[in-house]
């Protein structure tokens, strides 16, 4: 039976056109951004990087070759790439330990007592891990998992606020060869659940409770109800992070408390030799159906583009002090918080909490107190930073600052320029870097001290990287409005979607034969320069977060008083992109503002709080076609404000005129 999302994909040349007709204000303002910033001199006389790269980069096998011998194999590869289309091996038969080349490596050297992980909490305590402690830390966990009949391939789940035992755990999964699945601390109890139940996991490994924003998040009660319907997991670990505050008894035989078992167990422990096609970790991300998918990343080719892309892109020197303000329940913190800054030997900078918390200067008073000198973020927190008033960055000495850098969506030019000249002092180069979960690292973007910058373009592809427009057939474009394709295998890239390698080569690989779709449109200009415009597809980017549209639909007809439901994203200055939500209430059920909040609340008992729609309109109808489908792009129109586009195949025209109608009149 064919699913769902492919048909809702298939009209591909007519949906490409409505969408870049939705897009071309945006393009006409890109087009007409002017201001080029070329690499300072000073920066560029020091830059890891150097245009020999970009000239290396074009043998590309050669390049990813070369990147990979700056890791320890344990034993070296046969051959580069085995490339049968759409699957990918790289560096094939070559062993390999992820964790070893985080730790071992530098506490071998000189490194040893070099801080790996300076760590802040909400609270304000504070921790230093040195690379010795994080390798001792390490080695503990690793054994107490095998002691806990944890074996190679095993998948265990890490559900934990962002404290150091969050990197131990997940480094302690790569030495025994155990699959880290993560699941960001701040989805529910519901979404662990499906997690977990996708990936089989055998145990989970969670805290009491993490601190947001002064309030206890109570993530061992989340578990415990998650866990009463996955009958995988034998083992759940719990790290006693708040105490007291967010008690949460304790299951004899499956609940452990992380000190305790940790306590007597020895430091000694041997890696375990992976395959350079072992998986390394799976992490769920939206797509474009109700159903997350379960992006499946491998060891040797994972660490290899992550640790080759956090040298040259964010210009590591030993003595830097690296914030990439991720969470690692994202890929941006699994690739840019632990594996490609530790493979590197850097020092990194993990915080907790929320930037408002107790006030808008916090992230500010981390980089004085710290001396961040690379700081990586999203443009939705520049944003609000920017809202917030320059007067709590002004507060603070942010000289130690040399290089900025943005990821997870498309950067106004507005907030680049506020990015640049207050944060940066007009002095540090800033780096627009474009990827996705299921790239593994970073693809499109500038090398500081070589790329001249504009504000708005992630500019152009990592050396190695392959990026080509296309229009709606597939055909190559030069330059111009298309979508963003990569034609070449690249040793980071998503190897499968877990237990569905049917959708891996249906979601990626079908839509233009041959080719990798992204599901992003984007601009190519005169110069060779990339602009993202964003995604194409049913999923949106909410704050930086990746919601698929349909996951919220479902759980919107979850609620006992909702007959249907179509979500669509409008634009929102601070987030990006608000989520609008049309709803038909069943017979007998009245709309009201508290059923409203109802609603809202629902949705984020089944997916998270990140998932909570910002408008609900109740409706007696939906626009639909002659063949009853909802006709998703007539309701962004109502939420964007724009006229209505063409309404001719509706089955009732009268309908959307009336939710236009509605939904200028709605209160919020
Ligand atoms: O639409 C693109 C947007 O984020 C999507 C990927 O989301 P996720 O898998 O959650 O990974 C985010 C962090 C790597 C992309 O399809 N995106 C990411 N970076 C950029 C971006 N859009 C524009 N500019 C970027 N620099």
């Amino acid at each position: 039976m064919r699913r769902s999302y492919t048909i809702r994909l298939a009209p591909l040349g007519f949906w490409l056109t409505l969408t870049l007709a939705t897009m071309k204000d945006q393009i006409d303002t890109l087009l007409s951004e002017q201001r080029r910033f070329p690499p300072p001199r000073a920066f560029a006389a020091r830059a890891a990087a150097t245009t020999a790269l970009y000239d290396a980069g074009r043998d590309w096998k050669r390049f990813w070759e070369e990147q990979a011998r700056a890791l320890d194999w344990m034993s070296p590869w046969n051959r580069v790439l085995d490339w049968k289309p759409p699957h990918a091996r790289w560096f094939v038969d070559g062993k390999l330990n992820a964790a070893s080349n985080c730790l071992d490596r530098h506490i071998a050297g000189p490194r040893r007592n070099k801080a790996a992980i300076i760590w802040e909490g909400e609270p304000g305590d504070r921790r230093v891990l040195t690379y010795w402690d994080l390798a001792r830390e390490v080695r503990r966990c690793a054994n107490a998992l095998k002691a806990l009949g944890i074996r190679r391939g095993d998948r265990v789940a890490i559900y934990l606020p962002m404290i150091p035992e969050a990197v131990i755990a997940m480094l302690a999964c790569a030495r025994i060869g155990a699959v880290h699945s993560v699941v960001f601390g701040g989805f529910s109890a519901e979404s662990l659940r499906d997690r977990i139940n996708d990936a089989q996991a055998v145990a989970v490994i969670t805290a009491d409770g993490g601190y947001r924003r002064g309030q206890v998040l109570p993530l061992k009660r989340f578990a415990d109800e998650a866990l009463a319907h996955c009958p995988s997991v034998k083992h759940c670990i719990v790290v006693r992070r708040v105490g007291e505050e967010a008690f949460a008894a304790m299951e004899e035989g499956r609940d452990h408390w992380w000190h305790r078992l940790l306590q007597p167990v020895s430091t000694e422990s041997e890696p375990e030799a992976m395959d350079s096609e072992d998986m390394l970790f799976i992490l769920y991300t939206s797509g474009t159906t109700g159903k997350p998918k379960g992006i499946v990343h491998t060891t040797g080719g994972f660490l290899t583009h992550v640790a080759a892309t956090t040298r040259y892109v964010f210009d590591l020197r030993e003595e830097d002090v690296f914030w990439c303000t991720a969470d690692i329940g994202w890929v941006t913190g699994h690739s840019y918080v632990v594996y490609g800054p530790l493979a590197n030997g850097a020092t990194v900078v993990m915080y907790e909490g929320a930037p408002d918390w107790p006030e808008r200067d916090r992230f500010w008073s981390i980089v004085e107190t710290y001396g961040v000198t690379v700081m990586y973020t999203a443009p939705t927190a520049i944003r609000a930073f920017m809202k917030w008033g320059p007067e709590h960055p002004s507060r603070h000495d942010l000289s130690t600052l040399r290089l900025l850098g943005t990821v997870g969506e498309p950067i106004n030019p507005e907030a680049w320029i506020w990015y640049h000249e207050h944060i940066g002092g007009g002095r540090c180069p800033i780096v627009d870097t474009w990827w996705q979960t299921e790239t593994g690292g970073i693809m499109i973007t500038p090398l500081p001290g070589v790329t001249t910058t504009t504000p708005g373009s992630a500019t152009v592809p990592f050396p190695g990287i392959s990026a080509e427009l296309v229009d709606a057939n597939g055909k190559r474009l030069e330059k111009g409005g298309g979508f963003l394709t990569i034609t070449q295998p690249w040793p980071g890239m998503l190897r499968t979607i877990y237990g569905d390698d049917e959708r891996y080569q249906q979601t990626y690989w079908s839509r233009f034969p041959g080719r990798y779709f992204a599901g992003d449109g984007a601009k190519l200009d005169e110069a060779g320069y990339w602009w993202i415009l964003g995604r194409v597809d049913d999923v949106l980017n909410v704050a930086g977060h990746r919601i698929g549209t349909m996951e919220v639909e479902s759980a919107l007809v979850d609620h006992p008083a909702v007959a249907e439901a179509a979500v669509v994203g409008r634009s929102h200055d601070l987030k990006g992109q608000a989520l609008a939500a049309f709803v038909t209430l069943k017979d007998g059920k009245q709309a009201s503002p508290g059923l409203k909040d109802d609603l809202k609340d629902h949705v984020v008992k089944k997916i998270g709080a990140i998932a909570r729609p910002d408008d609900i309109l109740f409706s007696a109808d939906l626009p639909k076609t002659r063949s009853g489908k909802i006709m998703r792009r007539l309701l962004k129109d109502i939420a964007e404000g724009r006229t209505l586009g063409d309404t001719t195949t509706l089955a009732d025209p009268a309908v959307v005129n009336r939710l236009k109608e509605m939904y200028e009149e709605k209160e919020s």
